[in-house]
């Protein structure tokens, strides 16, 4: 199966650097088609450019992030990550029947071990695996009873139906493509919620298949990159070449 990888990104200085690790990575997994969807009203030359450079399979998406959900506390990239699945839904409607495929939602910021596509590409509906450095703990994992799902370590929220982070589970395209409202909602989703809002609209708990050797290998982890210090910059732009560094340059 191929692996299509949706990863939402915006604007910001770090962005370059941060899709070029993720690309770095990317392009030494075959099969895979990465769906990276802007957070802009419009594709920007900084992203399209990289993208023909990337090397890899790759379609540019973009949508904006209405600005009444640009706010501390509420869910991110819940447009983006529909407007990747809305993609999927609609290169597929037409070819049957469904081709092969997983899908994985993959944040720009986070690192990620090649065994885990190797992991990911036998998911037959819905697979999930350890997340480290995430939930204010080394890691957290849902807890594996003979090679059944039973319940989630987990530091926060434990009450929550699929205690786990965005970079713990890949759905195959089958179940994305028989289950066609599945998607990410504004409405009544709390951060954090999200995942939980989505697996529930497409799985069960007792029908998720474990990978990383029975969820005891942690080979992504939700790493997040500092704020970066411009404390520095000179008010005025003094420099007399056009340096290609971060969207805004
Ligand atoms: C955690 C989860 O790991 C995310 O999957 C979840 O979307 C997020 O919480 C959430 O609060 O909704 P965290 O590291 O806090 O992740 O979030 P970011 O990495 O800042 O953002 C997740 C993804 O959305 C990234 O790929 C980022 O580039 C993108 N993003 C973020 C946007 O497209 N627009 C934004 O305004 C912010
Ligand atoms: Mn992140």
């Amino acid at each position: 199966p191929t692996i299509y990888a949706i990863t939402p990104t915006y604007s910001r200085p770090v962005q370059k650097a941060e899709l070029t690790r993720l690309a770095n990575t990317l392009r030494q997994v075959s099969r895979l088609h990465w769906i990276l969807v802007e957070d802009a009203a419009a594709r920007s030359e900084l992203v399209s450019r990289f993208v023909a450079a990337a090397g890899l399979p790759c379609t540019h998406l973009h949508v904006p992030t209405p600005r009444r959900y640009k706010r501390p506390g509420l869910p991110r990239a819940t447009e983006q990550r529909n407007a990747g699945l809305a993609w999927l839904r609609q290169r597929h409607q037409h070819l049957p029947p469904p081709q092969p495929g997983v899908l994985f939602f993959a944040d720009d910021d986070n690192t990620y071990s090649l065994e885990l596509f190797h992991e990911m590409r036998t998911t037959r509906k819905v697979s999930v695996w350890p997340v480290g450095l995430v939930g204010g703990r080394r890691y957290e994992r849902p807890v594996v009873e003979n090679g059944k799902v039973v319940g989630w370590y987990t530091g926060w929220r434990a009450d929550r139906p699929f205690a786990i982070d965005m970079a713990g589970f890949a759905v195959s395209l089958q179940v994305i493509l028989s289950h066609p409202k599945a998607v990410f909602k504004r409405r009544g989703s709390q951060p954090g919620m999200q995942e939980s809002d989505f697996l529930k609209q497409i799985t069960t708990v007792e029908e998720l298949e474990p990978k990383a050797n029975n969820c005891t290998k942690v080979l992504v982890w939700h790493t997040r990159t500092e704020k970066v210090n411009l404390a520095n910059e000179p008010k005025y732009h003094l420099d007399t070449v056009n340096i290609e560094l971060c969207a805004q340059s």
